[in-house]
């Protein structure tokens, strides 16, 4: 089993930690975002697309790369932290994405973040603390549950 996940972690490196945090329990290799171009997503049993949210979705130069894909791998995973942690809404246009270009999206998961964007940061931030040990915790478990599905969707096969 090998999966791959590629990071736009830019703000605060809040999904970045999420992504290692997966990586502590699951055969995952992390692509930042800039070295994406090394690697090839069709070597991967499943890829994962994550970032933080910036205005209402993953960022534009991430939804651009999977846009510009010639080929999606079959199997892909979505995650993202943002301040609000809403990644059912955050996350769809990524899946929507993905989903159209035939890519069969195993799950989703999101989680609020620090954010110290604009009026934010004279407080010092929202969501202090944020991803924290809860969240590694839920994210680890959502990778498990990948994992299985994977391997379900291989030995269905
Ligand atoms: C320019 C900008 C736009 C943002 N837009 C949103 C947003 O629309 N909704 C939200 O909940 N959080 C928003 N955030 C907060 C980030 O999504 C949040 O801090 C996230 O954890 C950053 O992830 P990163 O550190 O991995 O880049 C925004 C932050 C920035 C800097």
């Amino acid at each position: 089993m090998k999966l791959l996940a590629i990071v736009h972690s830019t703000h605060m490196g809040n999904t970045m930690q999420i992504a290692e945090a997966m990586a502590e329990v699951a055969p995952l290799t992390i692509a930042p975002f800039e070295d994406a171009d090394k690697y090839n997503l069709l070597q991967y049993d499943a890829v994962g697309f994550g970032g933080g949210i910036n205005a209402g979705s993953h960022d534009n130069k991430l939804l651009e790369y999977v846009k510009k894909l010639k080929e999606v791998p079959k199997y892909s995973f979505v995650f993202s932290t943002s301040a609000t942690g809403k990644s059912r809404k955050y996350n769809a246009k990524l899946i929507k994405l993905l989903e159209s270009k035939g890519s069969k999206v195993l799950g989703s998961f999101g989680c609020k973040g620090l954010c110290k964007f604009f009026i934010f940061a004279l407080v010092g931030g929202v969501n202090k603390g944020r991803p924290n040990t809860d969240d590694f915790d839920a994210a680890q478990s959502f990778i498990e549950d990948v994992v299985k599905s994977v391997e379900r969707e291989k030995q269905s096969k």
